[in-house]
């Protein structure tokens, strides 16, 4: 029974968006932004685009929110305290509690009161933020690069005298897992559980088809995640250890510092955020070069390029399209009123290809100067890891080239994934020839 009344009410759902999209199109002489079109699933960028020069602020009613696809604007909305992560302060919150108290979902209401640096605004945000920084010094990431070169070998090495190999599979995925469970000291064995656990998770961030199974499926891999961390927090706290968790529970007995709750939802976020997003860039780094033959053949030979042929494809094709700021207060931006607690989609991948910022945008250029993206974020919340991420990218792109200078994409078309905040491909089949 309570399956049907959810199934019913996701039908009801669908229904309303796409009234609410047909509304939008008679507004807009025949625009909308329709992100379950597969069109946009395709190509968000000319809808992002359009949005753009309709108005750069524009309220989307069928997502009920306002998207910002202008560099500035995204920019200071990402710097500004008058714009904040913090869903626990507006009225949001409210029905979010009430919906994890209906399914029962007690950790995870214990985790929004008690959330990650990527929801939490200063002053708590500042000093959990310097903690976990720690762990992430240049100098730290840069003493990873042997290990990282050997992991990349033995992910390669497994694809020895194959016909065609799936480049997510074998290297993209693997690779930072791998990387991320050392620096954390989790052991090896436990890689494919997380790894399952952090994909089931993500199909409820910005999954566009979350249905009722998949929610379940994301809530229940979010609640294994944080008892498989409260497990191995509780296991070490005698014997600490060099690792980064190590760090953090010496960091709590040292006196100031983070609560044990704190220290889940600090593992949690490490673990989705320091590989999902660098599986995606590597695979989408791939594909775009595979799409511009000649720029990729001219890489080949010019390694000393990929460092910006990296960041080219960071802003051309980002990992993470999307994120959520909320109107701190009652706010005036942009001659406009919002209410406190208005939540806006600040568009990465909309910004990054605004003429403004960055000229003949939807041109992919590896040799562009000055590239201007926000990929990695912008001010305060700024990405920790993206030093990791292009460390990770470069040696996984300088190894593909030269064990297989003649690789060929098998797919021409693959399929984007389903999720309109991290951009990706689930599989991409690779003929090294
Ligand atoms: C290509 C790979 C990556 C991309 C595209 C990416 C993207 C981002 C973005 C856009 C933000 C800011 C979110 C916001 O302001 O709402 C962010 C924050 C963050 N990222 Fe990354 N990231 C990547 C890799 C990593 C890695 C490898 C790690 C760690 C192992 C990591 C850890 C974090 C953390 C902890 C934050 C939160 C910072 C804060 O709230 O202060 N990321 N990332």
């Amino acid at each position: 029974m309570k399956e049907k009344i959810k199934k019913l009410r996701n039908y009801i759902f669908f229904k309303l968006y796409k009234v609410l999209i047909s509304f939008e199109k008679f507004r807009n002489k025949g625009f909308a932004l329709d992100i379950l079109s597969p069109d946009f699933i395709k190509d968000p960028y000319t809808t992002y685009s359009t949005m753009r020069s309709k108005k750069p602020i524009y309220y989307s009613a069928p997502t009920f929110l306002y998207w910002v696809t202008k560099m500035d604007f995204v920019q200071e909305m990402l710097r500004d305290k008058k714009f904040s992560v913090d869903d626990r302060k507006y009225s949001i919150a409210k029905r979010r509690r009430r919906e994890l108290i209906k399914d029962g979902r007690e950790i995870m209401l214990d985790q929004f009161d008690n959330p990650s640096i990527l929801k939490l605004d200063p002053p708590d945000h500042s000093r959990i933020r310097k903690l976990v920084s720690y762990g992430f010094t240049n100098r730290y990431i840069s003493s990873l690069e042997s290990e990282i070169k050997e992991t990349i070998n033995d992910c390669l090495d497994r694809t020895h005298n194959k016909d065609s190999f799936d480049l997510i599979d074998s290297l993209a995925k693997p690779l930072p897992a791998i990387v991320i469970a050392k620096m954390m000291g989790l052991p090896k064995e436990d890689l494919t559980q997380f790894q399952n656990w952090s994909e089931d998770l993500l199909q409820e961030v910005g999954g566009i088809s979350s249905n009722a199974i998949q929610r379940k499926q994301a809530r229940d891999a979010y609640e294994e995640l944080i008892r498989y961390f409260e497990k191995k927090i509780i296991e070490r706290k005698d014997n600490p250890g060099e690792d980064f968790i190590g760090k953090l529970i010496q960091a709590e007995e040292e006196g100031d510092k983070l609560n044990v709750k704190e220290m889940f939802g600090t593992c949690l976020l490490l673990l989705v955020a320091g590989h999902e997003t660098t599986t995606r860039l590597i695979g989408n780094g791939l594909y775009t070069l595979f799409k511009h033959p000649e720029q990729f053949n001219y890489l080949k030979d010019n390694f000393e390029l990929i460092p910006n042929a990296i960041e080219e494809i960071m802003r051309y094709e980002p990992p993470v399209h999307a994120t959520v700021r909320f109107a701190y207060d009652d706010i005036i931006y942009d001659d406009k009123k919002f209410k406190k607690g208005t939540p806006f989609a600040i568009s990465i991948a909309g910004a990054n290809r605004d003429p403004s910022a960055n000229k003949n945008p939807n041109e992919f250029d590896i040799k562009r100067e000055n590239i201007k993206h926000v990929s990695f974020g912008y001010g305060p919340h700024m990405c920790i890891g993206a030093h990791l991420a292009r460390m990770e990218t470069k040696l996984a792109f300088e190894a593909l080239f030269e064990r297989f200078p003649k690789m060929e994409l098998l797919d021409n078309e693959p399929e984007w994934g389903r999720n309109f905040i991290f951009r990706g491909f689930d599989h991409l089949q690779i003929k090294p020839n």
